[in-house]
């Protein structure tokens, strides 16, 4: 029994209860999935009570700190991000990315790696990118307890293999091994697999194909669910949004906006005025 004292302990069962791995495996074919991605407490409040899912991606590398890609994120790091989501959120599933080293390299170093995410953030849930190679992974690790996400398509882990990040299946042998791939996650018993930058009919074609959930980002309007990086989604970034990405939002708009104003009003003595001092009215 784990004694560790981060671990917030939430409802299982009757209302007000968290969305569960099994609820979300069972949305195949009904009401659309709704997932964002979140790497911090405050920012897991504002999602939570929108969306199924709140995936801790690996993203956050590239996200928070700045990294070129998500090759660079940790295990702790993982673990801290994750740890925050599960206390700022109620209702979500939470699902924690693996990083880039801590699971392809046997299916024993993936459980080790994997059980400590769980215990360590109270997440309901791994993800781990990969196709039929990691296939015998996803089934010893599904098989002693730990709920896998699978992620195929555009894998941003294997970016120097694939040499970029660019859509896949545009060729006949490419479309072969994303289904391939996709039909071995399913096959190990992965409850659900994001399917990552791969072109429209391939994607609605997989699944049709499967029987688990999909879960779309660059793929289809027809996958099982959708998932985008909030700060994506909500234009927190001002210099590339990606092809997929809608922007719901212009909040670095916003936030330049209210940096500028909170400079002037420092420069012009008006801030703090008097009913934000101590003392003064
Ligand atoms: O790391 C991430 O945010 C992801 C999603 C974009 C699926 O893997």
């Amino acid at each position: 029994m784990s004694t560790n004292s981060t671990l917030k302990i939430v409802p299982k069962t009757g209302p007000g209860r968290r969305v569960s791995v099994p609820d979300i495996a069972g949305r195949k074919g009904g009401e659309p999935v709704v997932s964002l991605t979140a790497y911090t407490a405050p920012m897991a409040k504002i999602l939570d009570p929108h969306c199924d899912f709140l995936l801790v991606g690996d993203s956050l590398g590239m996200v928070l700190y700045g990294l070129d890609s998500t090759l660079g994120v940790t295990l702790d790091m993982a673990i801290n991000h994750g740890a925050a989501v599960v206390r700022g959120s109620t209702k979500a599933c939470v699902i924690v990315d693996m990083p880039f080293g801590t699971y392809q390299e046997s299916p024993e170093q993936a459980y080790r790696n994997c059980a400590k995410v769980m215990v360590e953030t109270g997440c309901a849930a791994v993800k781990i990118e990969g196709g039929t190679e990691m296939a015998a992974t996803v089934k010893f690790l599904v098989e002693r307890g730990i709920p896998v996400m699978g992620h195929v398509g555009l894998k941003p882990q294997s970016v120097n293999i694939a040499g970029g990040y660019r859509a896949h299946g545009r060729n006949q042998d490419e479309a072969a091994k994303v289904k391939k791939d996709a039909h071995a996650i399913s096959d190990a018993g992965a409850f659900s697999i994001v399917i990552e930058g791969v072109v429209e009919h391939l994607a609605a074609e997989i699944t049709r194909d499967i029987p688990i959930v999909t879960i779309g980002i660059g793929a289809s309007a027809e996958c099982d669910g959708q998932i985008l990086v909030t700060e994506d989604a909500f234009g927190m970034f001002t210099d590339f949004t990606p092809k997929f990405v809608k922007r719901f939002a212009e909040v670095a708009v916003e936030m330049d906006k209210a940096a500028a104003d909170y400079a002037k009003e420092v420069k012009a003595r008006t801030f703090p005025a008097d009913e934000h001092c101590y003392g003064k009215k």
